[in-house]
């Protein structure tokens, strides 16, 4: 089997009925996705395959034989994050962080689709995820931020609306 991880191609010795996560996680040593309820039924394992959001636990390497992968790790690095995982960082979206890969890619996937959702359409992308620390209110601001263009400095905990830059905890 063969796949692209985050830009980097894979001829993979996992046999072809191991999980694309159970792949990703212990031949790649690509840690991000999460184990959780490998059911189908949290979505903290979720990836992009081929741009579109699916649970790596569910998926079989021989269903993804020659799938673009991309990961929370390809997303952004913690000095350079995508505006997503800046986001989610400075809404406060993320607390223990483990639904947070799962979150993030599945959010990016949404806004990939339709730039505008409303916050019910969010809601209803990541209605599927569970986040043990329920932190939702915070998920969906951090979304919602990003859609409406906020950009955001992770480095220097800021964001920027309309030309105006707002230190991390400051309010809206
Ligand atoms: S671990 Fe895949 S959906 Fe829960
Ligand atoms: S931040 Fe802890 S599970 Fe969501």
């Amino acid at each position: 089997m063969k796949i692209t991880v985050n830009g980097a191609e894979h001829e993979l010795a996992s046999p072809p009925l191991t999980s694309l996560l159970n792949a990703l996680r212990d031949e790649l040593n690509v840690t991000g996705p999460k184990v959780g309820c490998q059911g189908g039924n949290c979505g903290t394992c979720t990836v992009l395959v081929d741009g579109e959001p699916r649970r790596s636990c569910l998926l079989p390497l021989a269903m993804v034989d020659g799938a673009e992968v991309t990961t929370i790790e390809g997303l952004g690095t913690p000095k350079r994050m995508h505006p997503m995982q800046a986001a989610f960082h400075f809404y406060y979206g993320s607390q223990c962080g483990f639904c947070a890969p799962g979150m993030i890619t599945a959010s990016v996937a949404l806004l990939e689709r339709n730039p505008n959702p409303t916050r019910k359409q969010i809601q209803n992308a990541l209605g599927g995820h569970i986040c043990r620390c329920t932190g939702y209110v915070k998920i969906i601001d951090a979304v919602e931020a990003v859609a409406r263009g906020e950009s955001f400095d992770g480095a220097e905990l800021t964001r920027s609306r309309g030309g105006e830059a707002t230190p991390k905890g400051a309010s809206a």
